[in-house]
Formats: structure tokens, sequence, C-alpha cells
């Protein structure tokens, strides 16, 4: 059973795997029609559930054509209109749904849930974001990187703002594909040292800075995310605190001159990013947001051990 919580259940050859397959079946289909299944059909006849306990657009939309384009059928579970909203088990839901969709998304808060749901499935369970890690997200990621022809190994990668899920998941991906991290946060906002510990024992360098412009200096690649994400409150503290640490043009100048801004949306222009970097040249947010769709067929391909 392939479960995909997390970048390190796939591991770094995988990963690559991915990437690789992305790059080639998005070539193969340049120009056709979004919901047309690609020739090989892979996934024909299979159907995919996902569950949302918190809002997306992309990460829904992307897995819903991802299915499609492999010749499977979507299902969208809002858990709020389904009895999981009005507390049945999550391992009762798991094992009902395994009995009906071929592989489960979940989208939800606490990590634990997630970890449960895979436990009592009897199909591929698949990270859609918790308040933990955001695998899905970063995998796209790597295929927008190197479509802009750069390697992964050795890259320098700038985070700056919130140590968040999406945080975790590209320092867990540094260790697996030997790239490195210097993550500019403010006091109080670092992110969690088990992840960083782990991708220091694999072999990559991620540097913990409250200084951004350390950050930022000489990146490849400079990466934000909102300040505040689902579930959290709207502190002005935070806010005040983060002030320092947006992506403005200043900033982007410290990075090497061909490095290249990334985002994996929604985005607060004007927050984390100025709209000068985010509508910018070295801008490449949608198709890093484009990108979803094809790391999430990907994915999936590699849980049904098609990869
Ligand atoms: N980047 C991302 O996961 O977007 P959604 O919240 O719209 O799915
Ligand atoms: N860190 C953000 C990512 C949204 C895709 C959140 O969790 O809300």
């Amino acid at each position: 059973m392939r479960h995909f919580l997390d970048l390190s259940d796939a591991g770094g050859d995988a990963l690559a795997a991915m990437i690789n397959d992305a790059l080639d079946r998005k070539a193969a289909r340049r120009g056709w029609p979004k919901a047309r299944p690609d020739a090989d059909r892979p996934l024909d006849g299979h159907v995919l559930g996902m569950v949302f306990e918190k809002n997306s657009t992309r990460t829904r939309v992307s897995f819903d054509i991802a299915i499609r384009q492999l010749g499977g059928t979507p299902l969208v579970l809002d858990s709020a209109t389904t009895q999981l909203g009005r507390g049945e088990t999550i391992a009762d839901t798991a094992r009902v749904l395994s009995r009906m969709v071929d592989a489960i998304m979940v989208r939800t808060g606490d990590h634990a849930k997630i970890e449960e749901m895979a436990r009592h499935a009897t199909v591929p369970v698949i990270n859609g974001l918790t308040d933990r890690s955001h695998p899905c997200q970063i995998v796209a990621d790597l295929l927008t990187v190197v479509e802009q022809r750069k390697a992964l190994p050795g890259l320098e990668v700038a985070w700056l703002g919130d140590g968040n899920n999406v945080l975790h998941s590209i320092i867990e991906a540094a260790g697996l594909m030997k790239f490195n991290v210097r993550v500019g946060t403010p006091r109080g906002y670092e992110p969690d040292g088990a992840f960083v510990e782990e991708a220091r024992v694999r072999g990559a360098a991620i540097t913990l800075t409250h200084d951004p412009v350390e950050a930022v200096a000489g990146a490849d690649v400079v990466v934000t995310d909102t300040w505040v994400s689902m579930g959290q409150e709207h502190a002005e503290n935070k806010l005040a605190a983060m002030a320092p640490f947006q992506v403005d043009a200043a900033l982007m100048a410290q990075a090497k001159p061909d490095a290249r801004f990334l985002h994996c949306l929604p985005a607060h222009v004007g927050e984390e990013v100025s709209e000068a970097v985010f509508e910018g040249p070295q801008s490449v947010v949608f198709d890093e947001a484009e990108n979803r769709i094809h790391a999430q067929k990907s994915i999936l391909l590699w849980c049904f051990g098609k990869l």
C-alpha cells in the first residue's frame, strides 16, 4: 500500500521519477482540451475520492482534472455535507470509502487525522495539505524549478516569512533531493525542528536566520507563502513581525539575477509579496499553479505502483 502522507513516503528516487513523468506527460498533451485523457489512460476506471475539511481551489481542481487525464473519475466529498461532518469516525469513513473508491485524498487540519485515515484505509491515502505539511505542492514546485532549467542538487532555496506547512515539505524535499534552504523568519515563527534535523541528517544545508537579506543572498529560488494559514488567527502582532520579510524588489535583487519567485497561492499581494515581484518577470507562480495538475498525476501513478 503506497500512501503519500509526506514526501519521505516516496523518497528521492521516486520524486525524481515523478518529476520526469510529469514533464513527459505535460509535453505529450500540450494544447489538448484539459479533460481529454492521456493516450494510455493509465488509471482507466479508477475513482479518486477527495475529502475536504478546509477550503481549496488548486488542490481540488488539479486532482479533479488529473484523475480525468489519467482515465479515471473524481468524487469530491466536502466534510460538512458528509457524515464525517456529523461525527462518523475516521476509521469507519476510511473503511467505507476503501470499498467504494480506489484512492482517497484528504485535506484536513490535524495531521494525526490523515495518519488515522491511512491506518484504516485499504486504498492509497494522499495528503492534500495538513497543518504540518503540503507534500503535493512541493512536487509541483520541484517540477517548476526543473522546468526553469535549474538542477535540484546544490540548489539554493530561500524561504521568507512564516515557518509553516509548505516550508516543512520544502525542507523535507531538500533532504531527499540534496538542495539547501535558507529560512528567514521572525523570531518565534521558525519551522518545526524535527524537519530541519531530518533534512540535515540526509545531507541538506538548512540555515535558520532572522535576517531576510541573509536568507535571500545569492539564492536561485525565492519562496514565500501567506503569513496567516488556514485555521490560524489573523493576529496583528504576527503581521507586524512578518513585515520585514515581504518579498519585494529590493530583497529579490539580493538573490541571483536569474532567480525565480515561487508562491503556492493564494497570495496576499502587498503582504508577503509586493506587486512588482508577484507580477514581475522572475515570478513563475502561474506555471507553478498549472503544474499542480501534472504533479498530482505522477503522485497518483506512484500510489498505484505505476511509477
Ligand atoms: N496551493 C494550494 O494548495 O492551493 P489551494 O488551497 O487552492 O488548494
Ligand atoms: N500555508 C497555507 C497554504 C495554502 C495552500 C495554508 O495552510 O493555509
